[in-house]
């Protein structure tokens, strides 16, 4: 199996835009509003520096090909799907939809160590049409966060092809999701509750085959019984699906410690389809990324819970966990969580996002660290309003205090020049 190897510079300077209806965000006037000494809520404040700045992109993307505006064909369609997927690169690596959790500062950190594609958080399609606010505090992107997914949960097709519209000249899919299992997913129906509806589903599929100009793609959770995996996968595509990305755990499989991810079932969609298929689940170092394209033959992998601990992850690191999972021989190569954690914060203050965000993501980072100094979770947790100044140094103190935790990886991986080695 071969790997694209990993751009060396992908941090180099870059300019945050969004799509012609969404303002230009401006970071240093965002970043000021961030700065100490002000009172209001943080994520407002930042908010409020989003709304002032109204100047456009200028840098338009090429324009895809025309919407079919009917359903393709099933060659046709697929083919299509193909020529798409290669355009891209194929990408492998790619990161999972996580709300809250997969904004833009950590989309790029992940590319940088390695991920070849990512989603968006999941947006919620009736608010993105309806807030301004909502959109321009939840959606960020930048020229090099390419190829993008951007995600929608929805169940009225006409509101989700409105919300996919303003999105689509700044992603290569717009995602539906049929796989959120939370309760309140069963409050707004929609995501895996969908799953009792599938003409619903048909439906939204196909508004945004026949209308868009990028290609549709899906992320579902697996049914008991796998035929109806098998035939739900099928409707999908015969629907105008481009690429499924089908997580191998069922509504009812919350927990994805608990339960393992069915690798045997995401084989049986590949089997069956003609689209490109991506294998969500237990995907947790590189060994596992090989393990599971062997096994289930799909197309590239997701990877969430594990990235959020370690975003080197497809660069080749390990967490001490996984070190000699697989029998592979991994060493310290000066590579660390609170050096991620650093290089977090800067693509934070390059590409400003909710605090709530930045809070989460050093919280998942450092977890280790901080059990081993409790101390500093808990000043952590008494930081009503955070500072990238104050969290700077908190990772400094952190080290100062000893007890580092590397990240391993194999003799020829570097590290921040980051041409690592993906094994
Ligand atoms: C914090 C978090 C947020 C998530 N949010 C979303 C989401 O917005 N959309 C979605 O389709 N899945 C979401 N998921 C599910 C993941 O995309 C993924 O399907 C699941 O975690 C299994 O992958 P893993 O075994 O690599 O963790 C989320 C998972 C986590 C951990």
């Amino acid at each position: 199996m071969k790997f694209r190897p990993v751009a060396s510079s992908l941090l180099a300077q870059r300019k945050p835009y969004l799509n012609a209806s969404l303002p230009l965000l401006n970071p240093s006037s965002a970043m000021a509003a961030g700065a100490p000494g002000h009172e209001e809520d943080p994520d407002e404040r930042l908010c409020a520096a989003l709304d002032r700045n109204l100047s456009l992109a200028t840098d338009p993307p090429l324009p895809p090909p025309e919407p079919p505006g009917r359903p393709l064909s099933g060659d046709s369609h697929v083919e299509r799907a193909w020529a798409h997927w290669r355009r891209l690169g194929e990408p492998k690596l790619v990161v999972a939809p996580m709300v809250d959790n997969s904004e833009l500062p950590f989309r790029m950190l992940c590319r940088k160590y390695g991920a070849e594609a990512a989603y968006t958080p999941m947006l919620h399609s009736r608010i993105f049409t309806e807030n301004e606010k909502y959109r321009n505090m939840e959606f960020t992107t930048c020229k090099e966060d390419r190829p993008l997914f951007v995600q929608f949960c929805a169940n009225d097709p006409d509101v989700l092809l409105e919300a996919a519209k303003m999105v689509e000249p700044h992603c290569d899919y717009v995602d539906i999701n049929l796989g959120c299992p939370q309760r309140i997913a069963r409050r707004g129906n929609y995501g895996a509750f969908l799953m009792d509806n599938l003409p619903l589903v048909k439906s939204l599929v196909e508004k945004l085959s026949c209308n868009l100009h990028v290609p549709v793609s899906c992320k579902i959770r697996i049914f008991p019984c796998l035929q109806d995996t098998i035939a739900y996968a099928r409707m999908l595509e015969e629907a105008g699906c481009s690429l499924l990305a089908v997580h191998g755990r069922s509504r009812d499989e919350k927990d994805g410690k608990k339960f393992r991810a069915d690798w045997n079932a995401i084989k049986a969609v590949k089997d069956a389809l003609r689209i490109p298929v991506l294998a969500n689940g237990n995907i947790r170092h590189m060994g596992d990324v090989r393990s599971c394209l062997d096994h289930t033959g799909a197309d590239g992998v997701l990877s969430a819970e594990s990235l959020l601990e370690n975003p080197a992850l497809f660069s080749g690191f390990r967490t001490l966990e996984w070190r000699e999972d697989d029998g592979e021989s991994m060493n310290d190569l000066g590579l660390d969580q609170a050096e991620l954690a650093v290089e977090y914060l800067k693509l934070c203050e390059q590409y400003p996002v909710p605090w709530r965000m930045i809070r989460s993501h050093v919280h998942k980072m450092l977890g280790g660290w901080f059990a081993i100094h409790p101390e500093v979770r808990e000043e952590l947790n008494a930081q009503s309003k955070l500072t990238f100044e104050w969290l700077q140094g908190m990772v400094k103190r952190l080290r100062e205090l000893g007890g580092r935790i590397p990240l391993y990886g194999k003799g020829n991986a570097m590290v921040n020049g980051v041409a690592a080695c993906n094994s």
